[in-house]
C-alpha cells in the first residue's frame, strides 16, 4: 500500500495567537511565516484579515514573501469579510479563502437565533461568495463535533456543491472522544454526495487532552489535511499539536499516512515561536519539551547509554534536537556519572569512579541537577589526582 499524504494547515498566527499574551507584531508573524514555509507546511493560515487593520496588513505582507505554501484567511459567513480577506490576499501565490459559520443546533439557536435551512443557504451563498475572489475555498462548520451527523452531511454535500475544496470539520469545543470523531469524518466520506472533489480536514481542539488523538483518528478514517499550531498553541487549551502529528505519522508506518515536513527543523521552529510569543513550552511537551529526551533515572540513562533506543522511539537528531541529555541527579547511576564525566575529560577507572560517585551522591542530595561545573568540583575533592584532559 503506497503512503498518502496529509497536508499541514498550520494555524499558530491566527488560532494561535488569539491567546491571551500572545500577540505578535507584523515583523514577528513575517519571521514565523517564512520559517513555517521551511518547515514544509501546506497552508498558512496568516490572520482574520477583517478582524483589525493589523492583522490585515499582516496577511497582506505573508501573501507577498511565502514562496512555496498556501496563504489563508479567515473570515465568516459575511461578504464584508469575504471582501477583506480577498484583498489582503491579493499578492499570494497560492489564495484560499477560509469561510464558515457554526452548525451545532446550540449555536444555530442561540449564536445566529436561526434554523437548520437558513444556516445552509448563508454558508451556500458565502462559498459561492468566495469562490468569486479565489478558486481555493475551505468551509468550515463550527463546532461540527457537536453537531449532528446527518445535518453535517447535509452543509457539507451543499457547500462541495457550490465549490467548496476543503471541508473543514472542527471540534471547536475540544469535547469528542477520538472514535466519535473518526467516525463523524468516515460518516462523512460515506454520506456526503461528490465527496471526492474536497478534502476533509480535522480541526480539534484540546480542552479534553484529545486534540492529537482526535486529528489522527481522523485521518485513519478519510482525511487528508490536519490544522493544527506549532507547540499546540490555540483557544483555551489549545489546538491539535503540529509536532506531535507530524511525529505520530512519521513513526508509524503502517498507517501509510505522511506529511511533506522537514521534522528536523521542529525543534529550532518550536523555540522561534515560543520566544516570539513569550510563550514557555512546557518541559514534558512531547516532542519539544525540554524533558522528551532527558533521562534522569539511573536505571534509563544506563540503557540509554548502552542503546538510544531502549528509552527512545524518536532520534532526537530527527526532530533537530543535537543529543538525548543525560541529567545528573541524586537517582543517577554509576554509568550516567561516568559517561558526564568523560564529556567534560575524565576517562574514570572503575575504582576512581566509585570513589567519585560517593562524592557525587553526597553533592547531588543537596542540589536539584549536577551541572559540568559540579563535576570537576567533585573529581577534585574526590582526591583521585586525576585532571581533565583538553
Ligand atoms: O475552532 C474552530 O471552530 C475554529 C474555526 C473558526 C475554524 O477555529
Ligand atoms: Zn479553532
Amino acid at each position: 500500500m503506497s503512503t498518502e499524504k496529509v497536508q499541514i494547515f498550520d494555524t499558530t498566527l491566527r488560532d494561535g495567537e488569539q491567546v491571551p499574551g500572545c500577540k505578535l507584531n507584523t515583523q514577528q508573524k513575517l519571521i514565523i511565516a517564512e520559517r513555517l514555509d521551511q518547515l514544509g507546511v501546506d497552508v498558512i493560515e496568516a490572520g482574520f484579515p477583517i478582524s483589525s487593520p493589523g492583522d490585515f496588513t499582516s496577511v497582506a505582507e505573508i501573501s507577498r514573501i511565502v514562496k512555496n505554501a498556501t496563504v489563508c484567511g479567515l473570515t465568516r459567513s459575511v461578504k464584508k469579510d469575504i471582501d477583506v480577506a480577498a484583498e489582503a490576499l491579493k499578492g499570494a501565490k497560492y489564495p484560499r479563502i477560509h469561510t464558515g459559520i457554526g452548525t451545532s443546533d446550540s449555536h444555530i439557536k442561540y449564536k445566529f437565533r436561526s434554523t437548520r435551512e437558513q444556516i445552509i443557504e448563508r454558508a451556500v451563498e458565502a462559498v459561492k461568495y468566495a469562490k468569486t475572489y479565489v478558486e481555493d475555498v475551505e468551509f468550515y462548520a463550527e463546532d461540527a463535533g457537536r453537531t449532528d451527523n446527518e445535518f453535517l452531511a447535509r452543509v457539507c454535500e451543499a457547500v462541495v456543491a457550490a465549490g467548496a475544496t476543503v471541508l473543514n470539520i472542527p471540534d471547536t469545543t475540544g469535547y469528542c472522544l477520538p472514535e466519535e470523531y473518526g467516525a463523524k469524518i468516515k460518516y462523512l466520506k460515506e454520506n456526503v454526495k461528490g465527496i471526492e472533489k474536497a478534502i476533509l480536514s480535522c480541526h480539534c481542539h484540546n480542552d479534553l487532552g484529545l486534540a492529537t488523538a482526535n486529528s489522527i483518528a481522523g485521518v485513519i478514517n478519510g482525511a487528508r489535511q490536519i490544522e493544527c499550531t506549532i507547540n499546540g498553541l490555540g483557544e483555551r487549551a489549545g489546538n491539535t499539536s503540529l509536532e506531535e502529528v507530524v511525529m505520530i505519522m512519521r513513526q508509524h508506518p503502517t498507517l501509510n499516512l505522511d506529511t511533506g515536513i522537514n521534522s528536523k527543523l521542529l525543534y529550532s521552529t518550536s523555540r522561534l515561536v515560543s520566544e516570539s510569543m513569550a510563550m514557555p513550552v512546557q518541559p514534558n511537551k512531547a516532542i519539544v519539551g525540554a524533558n522528551a529526551f532527558a533521562h534522569s533515572s539511573g536505571i534509563h540513562q544506563d540503557g540509554v547509554i548502552k542503546n538510544r533506543e531502549t528509552y527512545e522511539i524518536i532520534d532526537p537528531a530527527d526532530v533537530g534536537v543535537t543529543e538525548s541529555a543525560i541529567v545528573l541527579t541524586a537517582r543517577s547511576g554509576r554509568a550516567a556519572l561516568a559517561y558526564r564525566a568523560k564529556n567534560v575529560g575524565y576517562e574514570l577507572t572503575k575504582l576512581q569512579l566509585d570513589k567519585v560517585y560517593q562524592q557525587f551522591l553526597v553533592y547531588a542530595d543537596n542540589k536539584k541537577e549536577v551541572h559540568d561545573d559540579d563535576i570537576h568540583l567533585i573529581i577534585q575533592e574526590s582526591n583521585i589526582g586525576i585532571k581533565a584532559t583538553a
